[in-house]
């Protein structure tokens, strides 16, 4: 049976640390298929629009700055109940909170550089998987 479908963004701090596959391996041992996947690197203006619900934070700068600066890996991923078990399996946003076992404890070296991105709702995860892959396949 098909799942729900979530973005998941690998970020450039584990990409730069050789995280990748560990990650995607994570990934799909906890059940998730994916359905998209692509190594790109965002503009500015890309990251501006994708944390743009962040922006009157005093982090946003240094996040846009952050995002932008390597490589990241974007992907659909597909389970039943996608998004909430993918926010289970990344953990809290800042490492020294997330639970034993997920990838920011693993990974994620500072509230800022967390290694890992997912899509906090279903409605959220239709808008950053359009971002990310519209004009690029079916997804
Ligand atoms: P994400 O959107 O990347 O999955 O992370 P999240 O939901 O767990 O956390 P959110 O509140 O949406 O924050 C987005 C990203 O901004 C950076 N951040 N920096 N310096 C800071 O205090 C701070 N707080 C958040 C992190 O990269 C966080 O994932
Ligand atoms: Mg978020």
């Amino acid at each position: 049976m098909l799942g729900t479908k979530t973005f998941a963004m690998i970020k450039p701090d584990a990409v730069e640390g050789g995280h990748v596959g560990d990650i995607l391996q994570s990934v799909t041992t906890a059940g998730f298929k994916i359905s998209a996947l692509e190594m790109t690197q965002m503009t500015p203006n890309q990251a501006q629009q994708f944390y743009a619900i962040h922006k009157e934070r005093p982090f946003f700068n240094d996040l846009v700055a952050f995002v932008t600066r390597g490589p990241i890996v974007a992907a659909v991923l597909e389970k039943e109940n996608a998004v909430a078990d993918f926010r289970a399996l990344i953990g809290a946003t800042d490492p020294a909170e997330a639970a034993a076992g997920t990838i920011r404890k693993r990974y994620a070296k500072s509230v800022e550089e967390n290694a890992i991105h997912g899509s906090d709702s279903n409605e959220n995860a239709w808008i950053e998987i359009d971002f990310h892959f519209a004009e690029k396949s079916q997804f």
